[in-house]
């Protein structure tokens, strides 16, 4: 039940604080240490690569977890559309492990590749919000996100779910950076909070860069750049607005075209060494008319950002910068009269390839 929340997106939205929280209960043992399932570190630690498989919001979650498993565990991962894999299936390791990400457990063109690499004999691995789900109940094993029933077509909760619990997976399978991950998403816990609090500040900037507007530009570098991909989708998704997340780096070979006087820019800026060049980014756009708005890290902000957050590990860092971007989308949404809950075209579980 929604409540008293005018929408579940913005009900789910601010879910989330408690999601993380449950997250790190969920997966703790008796002394507070992150606990997984030996069967599943086993098949993790004894694969020489890891296939993630997910669509939409889930294959964002998943861009993510490659870093986590790439830059805490050192093993290499590869994401994958699911819809893509079928038709250009990379050139497979001798062990590789399949790890499905998927909020429903339902989505059809990640069954399609469960079945097509079981066939191939290969492990299975799903990260679902659904307990007794397809996808669960067909893959070797399932780690759950704890996120709660999402009811909102446009995923928020379930995305930040996947991303701690790959956090988790990873730093259990192996921490070579010696990150502290129970510490560092209670730190990010506390500043989802913070940014839910200010959520009048959104709904002015929404009204100011987004209610009237045709097109917006997401960029950003790193793990700034994973989350304008989500930032992106969830905006044009649920107002309709024509949106675009890329690597900030990108601008200059060919998007800039695109730029005219007040089309809106979000720049996402949470790492000390993308910094410089993505201000740099900004003054381009901005030489154009473009009207910038920046989502910063407290630590590297500057006084004219629009939005900063607290400052938090800048790997988890896209837990916290989406906050402000799902709010965005859905006080555009809100703006512009659309259906927040149930977009047109679209459906919660895509059961169809
Ligand atoms: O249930 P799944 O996570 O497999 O769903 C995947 C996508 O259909 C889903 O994330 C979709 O992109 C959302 N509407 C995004 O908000």
């Amino acid at each position: 039940e929604k409540g008293t929340y005018p929408h579940y997106m913005m009900k789910e939205i601010e879910e989330q604080p408690f999601v993380i929280r449950k997250i790190m209960s969920e997966y703790s043992d008796e002394n507070g240490n992150m606990k997984i399932q030996p069967e599943i570190l086993e098949d993790i630690r004894n694969c020489d690569k890891l296939y993630i498989i997910a669509c939409g919001t889930s294959y964002h979650a998943g861009l993510i977890g490659k870093q986590f498993f790439e830059k805490i565990a050192g093993k290499p991962t590869e994401v994958v559309i699911a819809s893509e894999f079928i038709y250009n299936m990379p050139l497979l390791t001798e062990k590789p492990l399949f790890m499905f990400i998927s909020q429903s457990g339902e989505t059809a063109d990640c069954r399609a590749v469960l079945v097509k690499v079981k066939q191939m004999g290969y492990k299975t691995l799903t990260l679902t919000n659904v307990k007794g789900s397809t996808l669960s109940r067909e893959s070797d094993n399932t780690l759950l996100l704890y996120a709660g029933p999402e009811i909102a077509v446009a995923s928020t909760k379930a995305y930040t779910a996947q991303i701690a619990v790959l956090a988790i997976l990873a730093a259990v399978v192996d921490n070579k950076i010696d990150i502290n991950i129970f510490k560092e998403l209670g730190k990010i816990a506390y500043s989802m909070e913070t940014l839910c609090d200010d959520k009048d500040n959104y709904k002015l900037l929404a009204e100011k860069y987004l209610k009237d507007s045709r097109n917006c530009f997401y960029i950003g570098r790193s793990m700034d750049y994973f989350v304008c991909l989500e930032a992106s989708l969830k905006l044009k998704e649920i107002s309709y607005i024509q949106t675009e997340g890329f690597a900030a780096g990108e601008l200059k070979h060919g998007t800039i075209a695109l730029i005219e006087h007040n089309t809106p820019v979000v720049a996402v800026i949470t790492q000390e060494n993308i910094n410089l060049n993505t201000r740099s980014n900004i003054k381009e756009v901005k030489a154009r008319g473009a009207a910038t708005l920046v989502i910063s890290m407290r630590k590297l902000s500057q006084e004219t950002d629009e939005i900063v957050i607290d400052d938090v590990n800048e790997l988890l860092s896209p837990l916290a910068t989406i906050i402000p971007a799902q709010y965005l989308a859905y006080y555009a949404a809100l703006l512009r009269g659309c259906d927040i809950d149930k977009p047109r075209n679209l459906a919660k579980s895509v059961t169809v390839e």
